[in-house]
């Protein structure tokens, strides 16, 4: 069967995609499109042309698993030239083609859209360029269609930020002719025989660029340009400026030769590769265990949140912008007064920044109801525990959450070091307990990890999942094991920074490597911001149990700044200094003092240290405990931990996670970095048993 249909009504030719769940343009639709359109031209019947999408889009763009075929530059050339010389055909159609847009029409299916004649679209759809966000640029036409339809600003602002126009904004950009408040179709049927009366015909290649606009599109152009830092995590943005450019300065033809050209060179880069990895291992990480027939996943009406701390609070806040009433409870109306007043300070600043109107901030907070008893609990459909991290206090609200809940209520914990399985347990109901993690502050952080106990049920990880989607949430199922897997990761990563510094390297010159490797900001600057007690009361924890630490030796900086009441900027000082109400991290001469005091007592000389030592330490440390993490089953998938590290700790999403990055690098090099580290520095550096194995194998991807 094609996956275009074919029908003439009154007149129209109604051309619909059918390839589920999104319409992705793969060769085989585009060449369906192609004959298709031929057929309508050619069909004495038709007197105009309606091209749309079956289902729930217009068209999400061309299918993104094709790319990895295209390895050398020369097929990506190819593969576009296609695309290119299809859509000019399109385009030349002799019968008035109209795009009905509903959904979204994106990447390619925008650009389709861009070479009909007209289009029409529904009030909710979205249009818009992210190949940015796979490390590429539109590569059949858009960079050089869009300025011709919309102007240099809005073409760069498209093509550059990846962000899509709603319906309202495409239409004040030209971008869309009409949007269609009832029936699309009927709409678009009506607009397109209107168009045929008329004789009319909008070939968007053969519109003029207005001369007196060139200028300021240049000068956007520049600016946009100058606002870039060079490198490879820039490659696609700085391409699509040059390709946008192009489509200014160039004739149609000469622009898209040289389009066709950029976007052949993004295709084939690692970063592109990487960015691709994280959208498939993004939608992998959240895709829905397989369920007994009959049992569907529980959808969250109503929620409560035990514990109206920092966490809880944020919690709260998730739930009430995703739309969903929530109970926040505590022990008393002061603590609840506290907490209601930053989270209206929070709603406050949001709508000062203009990010939400003062109407939208009432209406969101209105959904939170402070209590202080279980009263209202028995109509919730699932409690997330947020009270202090202290094993009795969580086992004994677990207990109490069992006598005032519904029998299939979730019952979830936030804990970030406590055991899953204990507190299951002590609820009675271990199938319907799971972890929550969420990570500070819970409502702008995206990565939420959901712990799966010995026995919680599948219907409970895949009402989860469900759940963490719709608060906009990126959910990784993970295993019960101390730390699960952000955190364990995130202290192999710190060890190995504050070892570096005890070897010699500065607190300033660590961040910068890791800062230039593409991390947001550097171990040291990370933990000036979450604040140094968090991590220091785990270790006090840690110890109060007598647990050992299995990443090896830890220096005793941090607990010495713990001691020196440096907590990070929430205390003006932490592994730098802030000067009053700035940001701004100064060195500090008491680190190297701790430093190399702690160099002496492990009778460490301090040396020279060159920033790759630091890149490939740190990021070894990182790949060689993610096999171990797999290894021991607590993540299902590479591509679970590079979710994880990328979303939780900001891991350069153009080196595609520690594991793909680890790929990138090649097996082999990496674990013969971590035998190399063995023989320096002790056997905490032993390679992992699933990293051998891989290696041994000859296997080149970690996920096989
Ligand atoms: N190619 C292949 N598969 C795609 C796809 C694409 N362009 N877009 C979505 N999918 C798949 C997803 O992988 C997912 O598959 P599974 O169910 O197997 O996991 C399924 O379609 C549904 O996708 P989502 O889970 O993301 O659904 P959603 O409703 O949350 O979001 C969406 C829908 C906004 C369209 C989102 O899927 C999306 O952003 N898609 C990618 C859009 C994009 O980047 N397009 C540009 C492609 S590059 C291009 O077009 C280059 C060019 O110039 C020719």
């Amino acid at each position: 069967m094609s996956t275009v249909h074919y029908a003439v009504i009154d007149g129209i030719a109604v051309l619909t995609i059918d390839n589920p769940p999104v319409n992705a343009l793969g060769e085989e639709v585009w060449t369906a499109v192609d004959t298709a359109v031929a057929r309508a031209v050619a069909d004495p019947a038709a007197t105009a042309i309606v091209l749309t999408g079956a289902g729930r889009t217009f068209v999400a763009g061309a299918d993104i698993t094709v790319f990895e075929q295209l390895t050398t530059v020369e097929r990506a050339m190819e593969r576009s030239a296609y695309t290119h010389a299809m859509l000019c055909r399109l385009e030349d159609s002799a019968k008035p083609l109209v795009a009905a847009i509903h959904g979204h029409a994106l990447g390619g299916g925008l650009e389709l859209a861009l070479a009909c004649h007209y289009r029409v679209a529904t009030p909710d759809a979205r249009l818009g360029q992210p190949e940015v966000s796979l490390g590429i640029i539109p590569g059949a036409g858009g960079t050089q269609r869009l300025p011709r339809l919309c102007g240099v600003d809005v073409a760069l602002r498209l093509c550059t930020t990846g962000t899509p126009l709603d319906a309202a904004a495409a239409l004040a950009a030209h971008l869309v002719d009409l949007v269609v408040d009832g029936d699309l179709l009927q709409g678009a049927r009506q607009f397109a025989g209107e168009r045929a009366s008329a004789q009319a015909r909008r070939p968007t290649r053969e519109l003029p660029i207005p001369a007196d606009s060139i200028p300021a599109g240049l000068e956007a152009c520049r600016q946009a340009r100058n606002a870039v830092a060079p490198g490879p995590a820039n490659r696609a943005v700085l391409a699509a400026i040059e390709s946008v450019e192009n489509g200014v300065t160039l004739p149609f033809d000469a622009g898209s030769v040289r389009e066709r050209e950029l976007f052949a060179e993004c295709v084939v880069s690692t970063e592109s590769r990487a960015l691709r990895h994280l959208f498939f291992a993004e939608r992998d990480a959240a895709r829905l265990p397989s369920l007994p027939d009959g049992v569907t996943p529980r959808t969250v009406a109503r929620a409560a949140v035990v514990g109206a701390g920092t966490m809880g609070s944020g919690i709260a806040m998730v739930f009430a912008n995703a739309g969903i009433p929530v109970l926040l409870k505590d022990v008393d109306d002061a603590t609840l007064d506290r907490s209601l007043a930053t989270i209206r300070g929070t709603y406050d600043s949001a709508v000062q920044k203009g990010r939400l109107t003062p109407e939208g901030a009432e209406r969101t907070l209105a959904l939170i109801t402070p209590v202080t008893t279980y009263e209202q609990f028995g109509d919730v459909d699932l409690v997330v525990e947020a009270v202090f991290e202290d094993l009795a206090l969580k086992t004994r609200t677990f207990a109490e959450l069992a006598g005032v809940t519904a029998a299939d209520c979730i019952l979830a914990t936030n804990t970030s070091v406590l055991d899953v399985d204990t507190l299951a347990k002590a609820s009675g109901r271990p199938a319907q307990v799971v972890g929550h993690h969420y990570f500070s502050p819970a409502h702008l952080m995206s990565l939420h990890e959901i712990v799966r106990g010995r026995q919680t049920s599948p219907a409970v990880v895949a009402a989860s999942l469900t759940l963490a989607r719709r608060l906009g949430k990126v959910p990784v199922v993970v295993g019960n094991a101390f730390g699960f897997v952000a955190n364990r990761m995130l202290a192999y990563y710190l060890r190995e920074a504050h070892l570096l510094l005890e070897e010699g390297a500065s607190v300033r010159q660590i961040d910068a490597a890791m800062t230039t490797f593409g991390f947001p900001v550097g171990p040291f600057a990370m933990q000036d911001i979450a604040g140094l007690d968090v991590g220091a009361r785990i270790r006090q924890h840690l110890r109060s149990t007598g647990r050992r630490r299995s990443e090896g030796p830890q220096s005793e900086i941090p607990d010495r700044l713990f001691e020196l009441g440096r907590y990070g900027q929430k205390t003006g000082a932490g592994w730098y200094r802030y000067e009053p109400g700035s940001r701004t991290p100064l060195s500090d001469p008491i680190i190297d003092d701790l430093a190399h005091e702690a160099a002496k007592r492990r009778r460490i000389v301090r040396r020279d240290i060159t920033d790759e030592e630091i890149v490939s330490r740190v990021t070894t440390a990182l790949a060689n405990e993610g096999c171990n993490v797999l290894g021991d089953r607590i993540a299902r998938r590479a591509s679970d931990i590079d979710v994880v590290y990328c979303h939780g700790f900001g891991f350069p999403r153009h080196r595609g996670g520690p594991m793909f990055h680890a790929q990138t690098i090649g097996l082999p090099t990496v674990l013969s970095r971590v035998q190399e580290y063995e023989a320096r520095f002790g056997d905490y550096w032993r390679p992992s048993p699933l990293l051998e194995k891989l290696v041994t194998e000859g296997r080149t991807s970690i996920d096989g």
